[in-house]
């Protein structure tokens, strides 16, 4: 039995001080006033597109370790280096207007303490995702990180690069589990008696649960038992907090919820300071750090880097169902500056889960941030006046698909206990999703849009390993799609067997590097693994 959260989810929706942004004077929430009695200001804190830089192109070189923690057990241990042209950052380099003559960047990456030299090699311009590994062993195991440092040059000499990171070399853990997270593609690795002491990827899948009715019951261990076998493999425990979708910690970080329950209580989307999800990621680290620590962003557009700055993977909590996106229950038009309608600047669509996805993706991008984890928290709830009914199984699904398209290594849905029907549906989609195969393609792999028939409403991504695709393909519309859908794949990838419809009933025809889809129900979501390799598809 597996029942454990990977992370210590901590909200910001504790309502102490609202000292960021505008208006502070002003109840709020996304920064934005949503009583009639206050006008519309602009809320500020939004992450906006850098300007161009003056020169032209720079070399972006960045580096991280693959993996966010190390034990020293592992005796190897890799960096990913990536050496991107951008517009927005970077570092003055020959030749960026032709790449293919820019010469290598040479690099080494040290320990900042001794100028200890872990790898030494080069990268071409314009490359991403260079896997490097290195020798563990000279490293002494500890709580802190180790800073590191990447220089790099030009072999004969010339602009010196250099870019910084930390690496963590835990000592050896002997009881309970271990998380961590791969950096280069995003998934979980988890290490526990189950697993028989070996990382294996994991897709974790399961809510939030609650004390009520669920965890503080007598019978709270039949419960947990019905829980797992629907077919749910983790959960975050909001046994020492009450009743409030406002508070998500983790039970086994009880300072951390002191401190950051202390105040009065309001909905989510306050604005926390900015050093509340820092000092807490260190509290939970001086607990715990074998575990990752993940942050929940309520709102679109605001402070994303303050307040994702102390958090390990980044999680939104996108509740688009049955809300009304334009008017709230407060009186008030909600729009970028005004209201609260539920769920910040959406549409009321399935498809906010994937735009929020790409949003944060690409504030990353912006601020030239090392992409972290995301997680999907799906509504599996209705009520408080925002939200009119539950959202469907269909919709449940498609929407938990998407959030896997748009690059969701997670799901921990708000809140168990939930419906029977949605119950089902979560313990159906998580019995495929989370375990081998798909598991592995979409932990190990990397999701890959892929246009699909030009229809917009359809969403399409597929993953890669060696010999298998995962494909999933969306229909967030509410009309079923006449004929067949076209899903070109690139021509890398050849096409050879139908190995397993994975859900959906949809009719699949393979071509060898071409997919069609008949028979697209409305609000529906189809995958498939396929094979690949040499020769004609069957
Ligand atoms: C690069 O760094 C090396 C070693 O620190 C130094 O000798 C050299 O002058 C630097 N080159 C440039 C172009 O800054
Ligand atoms: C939202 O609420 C306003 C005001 O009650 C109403 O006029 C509008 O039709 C509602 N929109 C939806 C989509 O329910
Ligand atoms: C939002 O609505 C308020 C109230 O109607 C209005 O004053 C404000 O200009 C609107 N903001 C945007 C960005 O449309
Ligand atoms: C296929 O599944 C959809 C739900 O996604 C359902 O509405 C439809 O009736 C099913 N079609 C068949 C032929 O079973």
């Amino acid at each position: 039995m597996r029942l454990l959260a990977v992370s210590a989810g901590l909200l910001l929706g504790f309502g102490a001080a609202q000292e960021t942004g505008n208006h502070p004077e002003w109840a709020r929430w996304c920064g934005k006033a949503y009583q009639p009695k206050y006008s519309s200001f602009d809320p500020g804190g939004q992450t906006v597109e850098p300007p161009a830089l003056p020169g032209g192109p720079a070399l972006d070189v960045q580096f991280t370790p693959r993996y966010s923690i190390y034990l020293v057990s592992d005796k190897q241990a890799e960096f990913v280096v990536n050496a991107a042209i951008s517009k927005w950052h970077g570092q003055p380099w020959p030749d960026l207007g032709t790449p293919d003559k820019a010469p290598p960047v040479h690099f080494t990456i040290n320990l900042v303490s001794d100028d200890d030299v872990l790898v030494s090699n080069k990268v071409a311009v314009g490359s991403a995702a260079n896997v490097f590994a290195f020798d563990l062993t000279k490293l002494t195991p500890r709580l802190e990180p180790y800073a590191v440092v990447l220089f790099g040059a030009t072999e004969s000499g010339g602009p010196n690069i250099t870019a910084s990171s930390e690496l963590f070399v835990l000592p050896e853990k002997t009881t309970g589990s271990v998380a961590k997270l791969d950096n280069l593609r995003g998934g979980v690795l988890f290490r526990s008696a189950a697993t028989g002491g070996r990382f294996e990827p994991f897709l974790p899948y399961g809510f939030y649960a609650s004390c009520d009715s669920f965890l503080c019951d007598k019978d709270s261990v039949r419960k947990i038992r019905a829980y797992r076998d629907l077919g749910l493999n983790s959960m975050v425990s909001l046994t020492t907090v009450f009743n409030s979708r406002a508070a998500r910690v983790s039970p086994h970080a009880p300072t951390i919820e002191q401190e950051l329950t202390r105040g009065e209580r309001r909905p989510d989307g306050q604005q926390d300071p900015f050093n509340l999800v820092g000092k807490a990621r260190d509290a939970i680290r001086k607990i715990d750090p074998y575990h990752p620590v993940s942050v929940t962003l309520n709102c679109q557009n605001y402070y994303f880097k303050e307040y994702t700055a102390g958090a390990d993977f980044i999680m939104e909590d996108v509740y688009p169902i049955a809300i009304n996106s334009t008017f709230s229950k407060w009186g008030t038009p909600c729009n970028a500056t005004y209201g609260d309608c539920g769920c910040d600047n959406c549409q009321g669509n399935v498809q906010d889960v994937a735009n929020r996805l790409d949003d944060l993706a690409r504030y990353e991008r912006w601020l030239g941030l090392w992409p972290k984890t995301k997680a999907h928290n799906p509504q599996s709830f209705h009520g408080e006046d925002y939200w009119f009914r539950d959202p469907t199984p269909a919709e449940e699904v498609a929407m938990n698909a998407l959030a896997f398209n748009h690059g969701a290594k997670a799901i921990a849905s708000w809140v168990w206990p939930t419906s029977d029907t949605l119950a089902q549906i979560h313990g159906e989609f998580a019995k495929v999703v989370a375990t081998t195969p798909v598991r592995n393609l979409i932990v190990g792999g990397k999701a890959q849009r892929v246009e699909a028939g030009g229809v917009e409403v359809v969403d399409a991504a597929y993953w890669t390993s060696g010999k298998q695709v995962l494909l999933s393909v969306v229909n967030g519309g509410y009309e079923p799609i006449g004929g067949e859908v076209k899903i070109p794949l690139p021509n890398s990838i050849a096409l050879k067997t139908k190995d397993a419809v994975v859900w959906g009933n949809g009719t699949w025809t393979i071509g060898y590097h071409e997919v069609r889809l008949g028979g697209v129900a409305a609000m529906s979501t189809n995958m498939i693994i396929l094979g690949v390799g040499k020769g004609k598809c069957r």
